[in-house]
């Protein structure tokens, strides 16, 4: 049988404040380690040929947090996409994000503009990192732009429909294929709802920080075998 094609593979990548309460320390230093884990991930996917690699950094919500903890991200994701993320850069990687900048500090939107601009012509992948986003803002953000192309007369209603909504979506990123979120919760928190229509979801206990290429690997093995039917009947399986 032909394995599925994986082109569009998502993360929540969840459970880093566990991870370090369950060891005695602060959640910090979960976050630590999952940034950590986030680059090995994602040079892996490039190495397996998935070409969209969406992960859940920070979601809006995640501002009723602490100010110490989300001061501790910020400084975090500053670090990060100036320095190891060059890597990404050497490993031709295309960065983009998904939400908004309102409420960012300004160094953490300088990185992530430093970033983008960098890696803007890579080719062996794009990592989409979701950084102050939600699902539901993006379609609501994806609609404005649409009845602003309609009242400019660049598109017809005619012309709209789920396909072609995508390209008004905040990095025009196909479909996902596979979900995977780590630490345990059942819940898509409120990430990449319109997107995720038929991908297969795989919630599994593995706190963030410890989710390796070994694990990725497994589950991609599972997923290449799955019976995916879009709606319709697989006629090859034979069911006649
Ligand atoms: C995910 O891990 C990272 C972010 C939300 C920024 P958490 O911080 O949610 O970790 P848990 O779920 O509390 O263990
Ligand atoms: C989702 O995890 C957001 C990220 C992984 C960045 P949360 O920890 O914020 O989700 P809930 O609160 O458990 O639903
Ligand atoms: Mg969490």
């Amino acid at each position: 049988m032909e394995k599925n094609e994986l082109k569009h593979l998502a993360i929540i990548m969840d459970g880093n404040g566990r991870w370090a309460q369950a060891k005695g320390k602060k959640r910090s230093y979960g976050h630590k380690a999952g940034a950590d884990a986030l680059e090995k991930i994602a040079l892996h996917a490039v190495d397996m040929g998935i070409k969209y690699l969406s992960v859940y950094a920070f979601s809006t919500d995640n501002f009723k947090r602490s100010k110490e903890e989300v001061d501790y991200l910020m400084k975090l994701f500053v670090d990060n996409f100036h320095s190891k993320y060059n890597k990404f850069d050497k490993h031709g990687i295309k960065v983009v994000f998904s939400g908004v900048t309102e409420h960012l500090p300004d160094d953490v939107i300088e990185s992530m503009k430093a970033i983008t601009e960098k890696t803007k012509n890579h080719q062996n992948g794009t990592l989409n990192i979701c950084l102050n986003y939600g699902g539901q803002e993006e379609i609501i953000r994806a609609s404005e732009r649409y009845h602003e192309d309609l009242n400019a007369g660049k598109i017809t209603k005619e012309d709209m429909n789920r396909d072609k909504f995508y390209e008004y979506m905040d990095n025009n990123l196909p479909p996902i294929d596979l979900m995977i979120r780590t630490g345990g919760e059942k819940r898509l928190s409120n990430f990449m709802l319109y997107q995720m229509m038929y991908a297969e979801l795989y919630f599994i206990d593995t706190y963030f920080p410890d989710f390796n290429a070994d694990i990725l690997d497994d589950i991609v093995n599972d997923y290449y075998g799955v019976d995916r039917r879009f709606g319709g009947i697989n006629e090859k399986k034979g069911n006649s």
